[in-house]
């Protein structure tokens, strides 16, 4: 849909989700049968990381590369944005040169000025409050082993951040529900004025939050930007780790997911990442797919299949 961006998981209807979704299999399809789709040539987008990334990267670079565009990556810290040039400037002038953005940053509200003052559509590939492209992902994986994830359990064990918070955004849009398993004093905090009472459990029991669930899912317990905390955080989250012992609470054909990257023995034992219920590395691959099927709706509009 030229004209728009995709700064939160909520700038999106539940339709426009079930459009990328059937357009995310059918480009996976393709690049699986080897064949050539290339819409893009001669667009550019442009990524602007602040901090730092492997998967978002990697899966934007070769995304926008298979649908015939080119990518150039661009540390913030090489760029006059690293020598204080205004954020809005560089809005005006990348938004100009280039087709589509996306920005990994700190404050959702970089991302939300960079998008009021740029021509091209703007993508949030990370914030210290969301990352709508990881749950596009990540719910893209769920249904592709699952099948719907509508009506189900989410259970989120460890700190309230960017990607729970938008796993939570997501929860109204596809009506299950999360529950959220957290340390005191790391509590989800009311969002946007939304009622998410019919999605929304929070506990400090993580066997409470994963008994019967049907995904579950974790993150580390110190996230970019947070450094400062880390050693209060490592104490606090001690308890919040998924165990082999905690799946079993879980329906026994829940899945695993973490965004990645993990820490073996920190946020999850190494026995639950690499073991049956894990399905991580699919999801890591499905952000290439999903971004591939967003940025060329963002670009094109919408694509029959
Ligand atoms: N999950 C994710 O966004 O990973 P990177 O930080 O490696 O991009
Ligand atoms: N919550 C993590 C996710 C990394 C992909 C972070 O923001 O660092």
């Amino acid at each position: 849909m030229p004209g728009k961006h995709f700064l939160q998981f909520t700038d999106f209807s539940r339709d426009e989700y079930e459009h990328l979704f059937v357009r995310s299999r059918v480009l996976k399809d393709r690049l699986r049968r080897g064949e050539l789709y290339q819409p893009l040539q001669g667009k550019t987008l442009a990524m602007i990381f602040e901090k730092s990334s492997t998967r978002t990267r990697v899966s934007f670079e070769a995304g926008m590369n298979q649908l015939g565009g080119h990518a150039m990556f661009l540390a913030s810290k090489d760029t006059q944005l690293g020598r204080g040039e205004p954020i809005e400037d560089v809005a005006r002038v990348i938004g100009r040169m280039c087709d589509v953005v996306m920005l990994r940053t700190y404050e959702q509200t970089i991302v939300d000025t960079f998008a009021s003052y740029s021509k091209a559509p703007v993508i949030n590939g990370l914030t210290n409050e969301y990352h709508p492209c990881q749950t596009l992902a990540d719910i893209f994986t769920y249904i592709e082993h699952r099948g719907s994830i509508e009506g189900k359990t989410v259970a989120w064990i460890g700190d309230s951040n960017n990607i729970s918070r938008t796993w939570l955004q997501a929860a109204r849009i596809f009506n299950f529900k999360l529950r959220l398993a957290c340390p005191k004093g790391y509590e989800m905090s009311v969002l946007d004025g939304i009622d998410y009472r019919d999605h929304f459990e929070q506990t400090h029991d993580p066997r409470e939050a994963t008994e019967g669930a049907d995904l579950v899912s974790t993150d580390v317990c110190v996230s970019m930007g947070f450094e400062r905390e880390s050693l209060q955080r490592r104490v606090d989250f001690l308890s919040y780790k998924v165990t082999g012992e905690l799946m079993k609470l879980a329906d026994k054909d829940a899945v695993f997911m973490h965004c990645l990257p993990a820490h073996r023995g920190e946020e999850v034992d190494p026995d639950v990442l690499d073991g049956p219920q894990s399905i991580v590395w699919d999801e890591a691959e499905n952000r290439m797919h999903t971004q591939k099927a967003l940025i060329e709706y963002l670009l094109l509009g919408k694509i029959d299949s």
